[in-house]
């Protein structure tokens, strides 16, 4: 089979799946042939995001879901199977990063720092034990966690909850090996979806370009060309593994 229909007829999940990378993902699992869940947990924007796709002639569909809650995330899991037997791939996408959180923990709080870290740690925790039986023994069985540049200095709690996601990475790599299931992530660098580009500061965008060895912005299509490599049976040999893809600016770090 060429790489233009590698996932054909499998089933993938993306949580955080209505905007950014998530919606990114989805186009590109169901351009090769995947049937996408997108998983967010504002519903009309998964809904949307859905009927993108569909009409780009790819096939999705979408779910609300908050990853952060085991019953919510179980209710996905559930629907996925009863509709589609299975899951092949799983995308723990859903992450909050945007300019509300990325404070220092004195001004950020306790209650904004216990949602960070719900979502970002906990989620991707709540989502892989939830996907892992409908997983189980299916081949090119793949789980793909987002990471972040921001994990490699741990200047803020963002950056703390990115770490901990490279060590759910060898975690869950470990217990589900055995399974047939490979898991591994990607620590993203600077990159422009809309809501960095709405977000950031031109200052601090400046800042980080600076220390690229890549002089130019870090685009979608640079994370996603990692996804599919990871969720592909190109990558079969490769579990518990983080990728950086920052245009080198992590090695500033
Ligand atoms: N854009 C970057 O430069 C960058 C860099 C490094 C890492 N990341 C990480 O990549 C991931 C996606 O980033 P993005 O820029 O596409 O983000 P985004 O904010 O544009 O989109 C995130 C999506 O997740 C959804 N979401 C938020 N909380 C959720 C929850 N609890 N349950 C389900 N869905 C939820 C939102 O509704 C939104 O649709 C995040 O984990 C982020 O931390 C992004």
């Amino acid at each position: 089979m060429g790489m233009d229909r590698e996932h054909e007829g499998r089933i993938a999940v993306v949580t955080g799946g209505g905007r950014g990378f998530g919606k990114a993902f989805g186009h590109a699992l169901a351009a090769r042939g995947a049937h996408v869940v997108l998983a967010d947990i504002e519903p009309a924007v998964g809904e949307e995001a859905a009927a993108e796709i569909r009409a780009a002639g790819g096939s999705a569909s979408a779910f609300p879901v908050d990853v952060a809650d085991e019953l919510q995330a179980e209710a996905l899991v559930a629907d996925t199977v009863a509709k589609h037997g299975g899951i092949d791939i799983f995308i723990n996408n859903a992450g909050l990063h945007s300019a509300a959180f990325n404070h220092p923990t004195s001004t950020l709080g306790v209650a904004k720092l216990r949602r960070l870290m719900d979502v970002n740690v906990m989620g991707t925790i709540i989502c892989t034990m939830a996907a892992a039986p409908a997983m189980k023994g299916r081949k090119g069985a793949a789980i793909m966690n987002i990471s972040s540049m921001a994990a490699y200095g741990c200047g803020t709690a963002y950056g703390v909850s990115k770490l901990a996601v490279q060590g759910i990475t060898m975690m869950s790599a470990r217990e589900l090996g055995p399974d047939g299931i490979r898991v591994n992530a990607i620590a993203p660098g600077l990159i422009f979806t809309e809501t960095i580009r709405a977000e950031l500061p031109p200052a601090v965008v400046e800042m980080v370009k600076g220390t690229q060895l890549i002089n130019r912005e870090g685009e979608e299509p640079d994370i996603v060309e990692m996804m599919l490599f990871l969720c592909s049976d190109r990558s079969s040999f490769i579990t518990g593994e983080t990728y950086r893809v920052s245009g080198g600016a992590t090695l500033q770090i």
